[in-house]
């Protein structure tokens, strides 16, 4: 919520690629954009046939803007764009929102080459928007992760800051950089003190 409220407020983005939707809940991306610009644009893409089921059903735009859905996997990031380019127009500014999906794919599926190719077709005023589970945090979120490991196909990398800051080489950091995700301009002192064990960051893509 904080992000796409700075992304669609501070920054003035009004198209968003939602990679790895997961399945809707509160406060989804094209209700907090279009909250706040209901002009915005949102293309939401996942490889789980019954998210996307969801999210066809509950994430409706209003009619100002526009949503859409691509079942696609974030390794074919030339179909995601194809895909994606019937309702975001790529000459303008887009923000690329990878929540909670990298730890989804392990180096030898190279992402980092897969988030290079994303944001070489993005317009200068760009954005890429990460939160990533770590180790670094705090230890017990390896045994954590390693649990849910063994109840689903997908194994999780969580990955320590500096391998997760190399998603954003050549962006400019907005404030205040990658933080532990609770410290990313929190909005309450409850919210700033919440033990999460992930990295978060917004980085511009200067030209
Ligand atoms: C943990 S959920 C994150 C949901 C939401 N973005 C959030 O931050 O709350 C990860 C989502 O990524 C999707 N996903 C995992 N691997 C994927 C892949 N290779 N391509 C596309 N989507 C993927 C899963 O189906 C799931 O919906």
């Amino acid at each position: 919520m904080r992000a796409v409220r700075y992304l669609t407020g501070e920054a003035g983005i009004r198209q968003f690629l939602d990679i790895g939707t997961g399945i809707p809940t509160a406060n989804n991306t094209h209700e907090v954009a279009q909250a706040v610009a209901p002009d915005s644009r949102i293309v939401y893409v996942d490889n789980d046939p019954v998210v996307l089921l969801h999210a066809r059903a509950l994430l409706t735009s209003n009619r100002e803007g526009a949503c859409a859905y691509v079942d696609a996997d974030f390794r074919d990031p030339d179909e995601i764009l194809a895909e994606a380019g019937r309702v975001i127009d790529f000459r303008r500014p887009v923000a690329l929102m990878l929540l909670g999906i990298l730890q989804l794919i392990p180096d030898s599926d190279d992402p980092f080459d897969v988030v290079k190719t994303l944001l070489a077709a993005l317009a200068p005023g760009s954005y890429l928007a990460i939160t990533h589970p770590t180790g670094d945090i705090d230890p017990r979120s390896v045994k954590a992760a390693a649990v849910l490991d063994t109840m689903s196909v997908e194994k999780r990398t969580l990955r320590g800051r500096a391998d997760v800051a190399r998603f954003f080489d050549g962006l400019e950091m907005m404030p205040p950089g990658l933080v532990q995700v609770s410290k990313w301009r929190p909005e309450s002192q409850m919210q700033a003190a919440a033990p999460a064990s992930r990295w978060a960051g917004i980085g511009r893509k200067v030209t």
